[in-house]
Formats: structure tokens, sequence, C-alpha cells
């Protein structure tokens, strides 16, 4: 394993260009870094509780009419296409909560420049909305289950029904939504103890199930504590029953470092933003249901976007905005250094 904190001090490892954003092309940050990979959280409301995302009591919402409404937030999409986004990353929250979904992706899809439009969902309500979401141009969805163990499910989401999700699941593989990808965060002694059950899906199915270690958002400090899990001793884990696991080639950009059981049909991911930080190739920036550039999932630098537009800006003004907010961007996130966030939850960020 790589430790933690080699790659996180920046100015030695990408020495700063120039001193403003520039102008044209595609936007980058100050390390040399191009944005082009946007996540969008539509909402911060959720139809589940899952326990290593919002705390048991005293979860605050924002007013709605903090949130962009659709037609601030295709503007916004738009420029970011202009400025060279060309993946586009739907969030929560709960995306699929959000009224006009269906909408919306066809809205964003239908930009010049926006290649793949994907949705990191619970699925519940993916077996009414997957058809209609893959007409409307989802390339595909990631969905976050923790467990096989319908009572389990149930304490880990706080209510949540397994069953439903399940479908939920089905209805995306038939529709297309490929390929599926299912998000497990590990928790100590809740479901730390399955993760073999989860992983012995890909055998069969050519879906990529990928474990997270849990970090330490806003609200659930204490979960991430008492119950980080590594991605080695996950692995360990599943080396135990399925023998050693055979490498499999991974996108730079992408987090997940991928597995497979050889011989399976699908792969396995280990997304380890605490034991391997992927900062380097770090191409991805988000956008908060209230408007705000979020430059690092896990550090409170922000650009407001939302009250720039609000304002009366023109679309020029507002492409500046974007620029020179991802010129901002902090290289990385300082977890191993004891750095927390303490504004937002995982739920206001979009993952
Ligand atoms: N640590 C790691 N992953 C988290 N998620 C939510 N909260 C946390 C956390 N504290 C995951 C969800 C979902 C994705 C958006 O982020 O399981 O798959
Ligand atoms: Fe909802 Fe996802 Fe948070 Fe669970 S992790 S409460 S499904 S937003």
């Amino acid at each position: 394993m790589v430790a933690a904190s080699t790659s996180i001090s920046p100015i030695r490892l990408f020495p700063v260009g120039e001193a403003v954003a520039p102008g044209t092309g595609v936007a980058k940050d100050a390390f040399g870094r191009a944005m082009t990979y946007l996540r969008i959280s539509l909402t911060d409301r959720c139809n589940f509780r899952c326990v290593y995302c919002m705390p048991a009591l005293g979860m605050k919402f924002q007013p709605k009419d903090e949130h962009l409404s659709d037609e601030e937030l295709l503007r916004l999409i738009k420029l970011f296409a202009r400025v060279g986004v060309t993946k586009v990353r739907l969030t929560g929250g709960e995306p699929t909560i959000r009224r006009g979904i269906v909408d919306l992706v066809r809205g964003i899809k239908s930009f010049p420049g926006i290649a793949e439009v994907s949705m990191t969902t619970n699925a519940l309500l993916l077996g009414r909305l997957a058809d209609d979401l893959a007409d409307a141009g989802l390339d595909r969805v990631n969905v976050s289950i923790d467990t096989l163990d319908p009572d389990r499910f149930k304490a880990m989401t706080r209510g949540g029904r397994l069953d439903l999700v399940w479908q939920g699941i089905e209805a995306a593989d038939a529709a297309g939504l490929r390929p599926i990808k299912l998000n497990t965060v590990v928790v100590k002694e809740q479901n730390d103890f399955e993760v073999a059950d989860m992983a012995a899906l890909t055998i069969d199915r050519p879906w990529q199930v990928r474990f997270l270690e849990i970090m330490p958002l806003e609200g659930v400090s204490q979960v991430h504590d008492e119950g980080l899990v590594s991605s080695e001793e996950t692995q360990a884990r599943l080396e135990a029953r399925f023998g050693p696991l055979a490498p499999v080639e991974t996108d730079a950009a992408d987090p997940a470092r991928l597995w497979k059981i050889p011989g399976a049909a699908g792969t396995i991911g280990f997304i380890s933003p605490i034991s391997e930080p992927f900062c380097a190739a770090c191409n991805r920036v988000r956008l908060t249901a209230d408007g705000k550039l979020r430059l690092c999932l896990l550090r409170p630098d922000e650009g407001d976007l939302r009250d720039v537009m609000r304002a009366g800006a023109d679309d020029e003004t507002l492409e500046r905005a974007i620029r020179a907010a991802i010129w901002r961007k902090p290289w990385g996130h300082g977890l191993a250094e004891g750095e927390r966030e303490t504004v937002r939850g995982m739920s206001q960020i979009g993952g």
C-alpha cells in the first residue's frame, strides 16, 4: 500500500504555471488538471438515511428556494460544456426524487459536448423510472447498496426496503443502463462480514461491485472513527473466500482500482480515499444543489455561481466565474493530515 501522505503535498509536485485562470480551452486548475467531469447534486434530500451519510437526528435540509431551478441548472451545464466538461453525473441526496428528473436528463444530454450522463442513486425509484431515464439519454447508473440482507439493509438505510431496491437494479439492467456499478460502503460490524457475498454477485453478472472506505463527512464523523474498514482489509476478506484477485487495468481518472475474481463476468473495485488518495488524477468538480461549485469533495472551498446568476450575470461573466473557481481547486483532501469537512455532509455535496 502506498503511504497516504506521499501524494498530498501540492506545489512541489505540480508547480503553479500561470498566476491567473486562462480564458479559453478546457478549464484547468492551477496544477494543470483539466476538469472534464461535473457531478451535480440535484437535491440534498433523500428517501433513505444511510448511517454513514446522515446523522440519526438533527439533519437539516436546505429550503427549496435555495436550490437551482431546472432553468438555472441547464443554463449552467451548457456553460460547463463550453469550458470542456464532457461527463456529467447526477447525484443527491437522491437524484430520482427531484421533480422533472427525466426532462432534466433529456435537456443535459442534448448539449453539444456532453458525451455521457450517469447517475448515482439508491435505486428505490428505478423500478418505475429506469425505462424513461434510458429513453431520455441516461447512459448508466451507480447504485448504492451495502448489504444483501433485508434486515441489515433496513438498519443501514434506516428504513429502506431491499426488495424494491433490487427491483430497481434489475429494471436499470433491463433498460440498458450499463455497466451497472454497485457501491458498497464497508462499515465495521454492520456489513464488513458480508463483502464476499456482495463480491460474489460479479461471478455471473457483468457488474462492477465497488467497496468504499467511509469518509469523515459532517454528521458522520463517529461512524467513520468507529466503523472505518480499509480496502486492504476488505480485499483480504475477499481473497480468503475466492483466492487471489486478478488486477484489471484501470483508467487513471477512475478512483476505483479494479480487480476480478478469476473467471468472473464482472469486476470488483476498491475506492480508498483514506488509504490511497487519488487526488493527482482528479478531473472533477461538483455543483451543489444550491448552486455552489464545490472544488474538492472534502474541502470547504467553493465558488458561488447561483448568486452571480441571480444578480443578472450574462453567459460570459458566468463562464469566467466557472473558470476562476476551477483555477482555485485545492490540491487534495488532506485527510491523511487529519483535516475534516465540518460544514456540509455527503448528501449536500453529492458524493
Ligand atoms: N463515505 C464514503 N462514501 C459515502 N457515501 C455516502 N456517504 C459516504 C461516506 N461518509 C457514498 C454512498 C454513495 C455515494 C454517493 O457516496 O454510498 O454510493
Ligand atoms: Fe440517501 Fe445516498 Fe445518503 Fe443513503 S448515501 S442517505 S441513499 S444520499
